[in-house]
């Protein structure tokens, strides 16, 4: 295993995942991390992350000296090369020029970081301060026009140091460095696989949870539908998920949820299916603002979901699908509020249980899929867009009734068969029918109508920070509004929203 030491850097789940790339399991761990276990983990390598700090900040992280005498291969990035510079006895400055971008650094290419790695190398740089006297006992390994130290290495006591992040994209060869690191510097051998993340999660899921009974809330989304299905593979019937339809799902995805997980279905566990809707409707009627529409739907599922839970009483572990992503964010926590993201974030407080199962912390979205794959999971669940928490709550803008569920329900269904049978769906991050809560003159069979408006969305997008609207082909879209228009009653005018985030979020509301 690989351990990567996380010093507040943003790549750090890119480190994590490259390492993962190389067949070799690894772990992010906070730098407050003691050294006894971090011994006690028996690394085979360990990657210090970058940081935005200066070591010589009053509160910078620091590690105690003593682990570079473990005698476990170390490669420090960025940060973590100053901080190795640093603590060794080398000395750090600011770099008169700061570089932040695409950087030509010159390797050595008979160092056993840059093998076969060309002599002259594009990488990403991103700092301010830079080492500018390496440690006693260390070499200078790579350089760039203004950074006399891009690299360093002391390869007697296997400790490595890169100014440049390897782990992203841009440096063209940083995955031939970090397999490098791992490979020959660690002895790592590369042959971890996801399916090996599988087993060994069942395994280890088992002997925590031994005879204890498990509680998951099941939304039907790909990550606590894969957290479902592992801990089914793993205990069976001492596990019970409860899925909460709060009437505000995609067409039929209640029933599809069912037919998985419900007692036809092919995994052993105990399925609760509450049918809420009624209850979320009356709770919605006349209100307007987006934000209360949220809190509402969120407060609710706590109540629903607390009720069935004193209904099984208490229990030993509550699972939750985090996956990495969801840790980076809430860890960093001080982005402005620009919509209160409801998940399952309430229940730890109205759940009787003893400790919180996890078992995706440490997977990004597309490795989630692969598991649930390997799990033989069905690909219209593992390959399921992002729904949110609210749900259509977000897609129908306004007041929420029963029959503008219905609209967008079926609007949204069409749109969804179109775009896969024209096979336009694939590249697509996110795409849906939203109501919006405007009406407008239509004439239908020679008689006036006065029906609302469905907006089409479609974008591209891999992080759902930013995205940009999808150009979908004029007869895909002419197909579907046809459709829309005819089959859905109360809809007289489709639109299409050009939009990109930012301006506009994904979501309406
Ligand atoms: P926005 O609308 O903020 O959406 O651009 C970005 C991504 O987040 C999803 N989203 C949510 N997911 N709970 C969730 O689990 C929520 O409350 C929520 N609101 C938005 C949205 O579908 C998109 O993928």
């Amino acid at each position: 295993m690989i351990i990567v030491l996380d010093f507040g850097g943003q790549y750090n789940q890119l480190i994590a995942r490259r390492v993962r790339e190389c067949n070799v399991y690894c772990e992010v761990k906070p730098y407050t991390m003691s050294l006894e276990e971090i011994k006690a983990l028996n690394p085979k390598g360990i990657i210090f992350t970058g940081g935005p700090n200066s070591v010589y900040d009053e509160t910078s992280p620091h590690y105690q000296k003593e682990i570079f005498e473990l005698g476990v291969p170390i490669l420090g990035i960025c940060y973590g090369s100053q901080l190795m510079a640093y603590t060794l006895g080398g000395i750090v400055e600011t770099a008169p020029v700061s570089e932040y971008g695409h950087t030509e650094v010159t390797v050595d290419p008979l160092d056993i970081l840059f093998q076969g790695v060309s002599e002259n190398t594009v990488c990403w740089m991103s700092h301010t301060d830079y080492i500018a006297k390496v440690p006693e006992g260390f070499k200078i390994t790579a350089h760039t026009a203004v950074c006399p130290v891009a690299a360093m290495a002391c390869p007697e006591k296997k400790l490595y140091a890169t100014q440049f992040h390897p782990e992203v994209m841009h440096t063209k060869e940083g995955m031939k460095m970090l397999s490098n690191f791992v490979y020959n510097v660690c002895g790592c051998a590369g042959d971890w696989k996801m399916d090996s993340f599988v087993e060994t999660t069942i395994q280890s899921l088992r002997e925590k949870i031994g005879n204890g009974k498990v509680l998951c809330a099941l939304s039907g989304g790909v990550d606590s539908s894969v957290a479902a299905v592992l801990l089914s593979k793993a205990v069976g019937k001492q596990l019970t998920c409860v899925f909460v339809d709060h009437g505000l799902l995609r067409k039929n995805e209640g029933d599809e949820v069912e037919a998985v997980f419900g007692p036809e279905g092919p995994y052993e566990l105990n399925f609760i299916r509450v049918n809420a809707q009624q209850r979320y409707y009356s709770k919605l009627k006349g209100v307007t603002d987006p934000e209360a529409k949220r809190k509402i739907i969120g407060e609710e599922f706590i109540r629903v979901f607390e009720e069935e839970a004193k209904k099984i009483g208490s229990v030993d572990f509550l699972v939750q699908g985090t996956i990495y992503p969801d840790v980076i964010e809430s860890g960093l926590g001080k982005s402005a509020v620009i919509k209160s993201h409801h998940n399952v974030g309430g229940l730890p407080d109205v759940v009787d249980f003893k400790e919180i199962v996890e078992p995706l912390r440490m997977l990004f979205k597309d490795e989630v899929r692969k598991a649930g794959l390997e799990l033989g999971m069905p690909e219209y669940l593992v390959f399921r867009q992002p729904f949110p928490g609210p749900g259509l709550g977000v897609r129908i803008v306004g007041e929420v009734t029963e029959e503008k569920v219905r609209i967008v329900q079926d609007a949204d269904y069409i749109y969804r068969e179109e775009l896969h049978k024209a096979g336009v769906d694939k590249d697509l991050g996110q795409y849906f029918a939203a109501l919006t809560n405007m009406r407008s003159v239509g004439v239908m069979g020679d008689f006036r109508t006065y029906d609302y408006a469905i907006a089409l969305r479609a974008v591209l997008t891999s992080d759902f920070m930013t995205a940009e609207s999808a150009q979908i082909p004029w007869e895909v879209l002419a197909k579907v509004t046809n459709r829309i228009v005819n089959e859905v009653k109360g809809v007289n005018r489709v639109l299409y929203d050009c939009t990109g985030k930012p301006p506009a979020t994904i979501e309406f509301e």
